[in-house]
């Protein structure tokens, strides 16, 4: 991504943003997701509907969907086709590997879920494995759109995919996550916008800007709370949470029939992978060190590339000088720093409920892999690193 200035001097930023695939009223939920797939991927429609009876009726599921066709991805496919096929996708492979819970997980995946997922994940610069990206920004409905339609309300969402559980825990947990995204894009859009001016901006576009963050990152973190309004821990922790593994605990990591002999081991879905926090960070300067900064750098590899690519041209231009003196130094930029603070702090509240808990394991991990509480505290304390004194 080129640095600010060498930016064509006409390129909007809403022009900019939608480079890349960031609408300037939804940030990275996708704003129209691709619902239905043409007639000849019903069989992936079919089962992904069926899967919450699938497992309450004990069928036999990998079977099922092991006997799908190959199906091939045409190259005419639209990006929200192929981000809805990434969402299906993942919905299979979790259910192959994850809904038959009595017996071990398959260490092969059969070629009519590998060679698709393959395929798609290069086209969208993504990982063929179950992510944020998919079951979250990917993956929401209106209901009735009674509600405001000009916001994403949890209230009136549904889930296209990615259903398990027959209670309604499990579409709250995403549609939750969703309006969360939602409510973020204003300190996206605040923070690009000073980026895509560069050190022009005036001390006045900076306060506002710094504004719009903390307002949007606090409502955000109000959120919170309301997780548990139709979530228990134990459903999470126990219910859903399962099919958010990816490849990396199972023992012998999974082959991608046809595709490669040596097994995946890849991570499976946190919301560590949201670009969310990542461009705050990189807005304001944030930095992480060790092993927290080598886990959070890695999440990047799950974003879809152009997202990636709009994190590093943050970073890039928000802590080049003259810019970085420009923010660090505006009265508006402590209280950014507590907002995020704030923001951590409530998180750090959900992953106690939802996961330490429910947890018997002392050193239990998340899905991405890290040590938890311990990491996401020294994630949280490094922003006093960039707080003026
Ligand atoms: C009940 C809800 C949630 C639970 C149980 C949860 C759990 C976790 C866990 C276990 C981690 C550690 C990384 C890993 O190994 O996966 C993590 C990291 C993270 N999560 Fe969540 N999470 C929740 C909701 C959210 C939401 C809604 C967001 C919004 C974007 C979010 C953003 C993050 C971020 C940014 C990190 C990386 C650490 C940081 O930068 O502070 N999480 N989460």
């Amino acid at each position: 991504m080129p640095p600010q200035s060498s930016l064509p001097s006409s390129s909007s930023l809403d022009h900019f943003l939608a480079l890349h695939r960031i609408s300037p009223r939804f940030a990275f939920l996708l704003e129209n997701p691709e619902e239905r797939l043409p007639v000849n991927f019903d069989c992936w429609h079919e089962i992904c509907d069926s899967i919450p009876d699938l497992i309450e009726s004990g069928a036999n599921t990998r079977q099922l969907i092991a006997n799908l066709p190959e199906i091939e991805i045409p190259s005419s496919f639209s990006y929200e086709q192929l981000r809805l096929c990434h969402l299906l996708l993942c919905t299979l492979v979790s259910a192959y590997l994850w809904a038959e819970k009595s017996t071990k997980p398959p260490s092969t995946l059969p070629r009519c879920l590998s060679i698709p997922f393959h395929s798609v994940s290069n086209s969208l610069g993504m990982k063929p494995v179950v992510s944020h990206h998919s079951t979250c920004l990917a993956n929401w409905r209106r209901i009735s759109g009674d509600l405001d339609r000009s916001k994403v309300i949890a209230d009136d969402l549904d889930l296209i995919a990615f259903r398990f559980l027959k209670t309604s825990g499990n579409v709250w947990f995403f549609t939750l996550n969703a309006q969360l995204e939602f409510d973020f894009a204003p300190a996206i859009v605040a923070a690009a916008s000073i980026c895509h001016r560069g050190s022009s901006s005036t001390p006045s576009e900076i306060g506002d800007s710094l504004d719009r963050i903390i307002t949007s990152i606090n409502s955000c973190a109000a959120l919170f709370v309301r997780f548990r309004e139709r979530l228990t821990p134990a459903e999470f922790y126990h219910g859903l949470r399962p099919f958010l593994w990816g490849y990396a605990n199972i023992e012998e990591g999974v082959i991608f029939e046809g595709v490669d002999s040596v097994p995946s081991r890849l991570p499976g879905a946190s919301a560590a992978q949201s670009c969310t926090i990542q461009t705050m960070d990189a807005f304001l300067g944030v930095k992480h060190n060790g092993a927290e900064e080598e886990f959070l750098r890695g999440q990047r590899d799950f974003m879809p590339a152009p997202h990636r690519e709009f994190i590093e041209w943050i970073e890039k231009t928000a802590q080049s000088s003259p810019l970085r003196t420009l923010i660090h130094s505006h009265p508006q930029f402590p209280d950014a720093l507590r907002a995020l603070d704030n923001f951590r702090s409530q998180h750090i509240r959900a992953v106690s409920l939802f996961i330490s808990t429910q947890s018997s394991n002392s050193s239990e991990s998340g899905t991405g892999g890290t040590p938890l509480i311990k990491f996401l505290k020294t994630v949280r304390a490094d922003s006093n690193d960039v707080m003026p004194h």
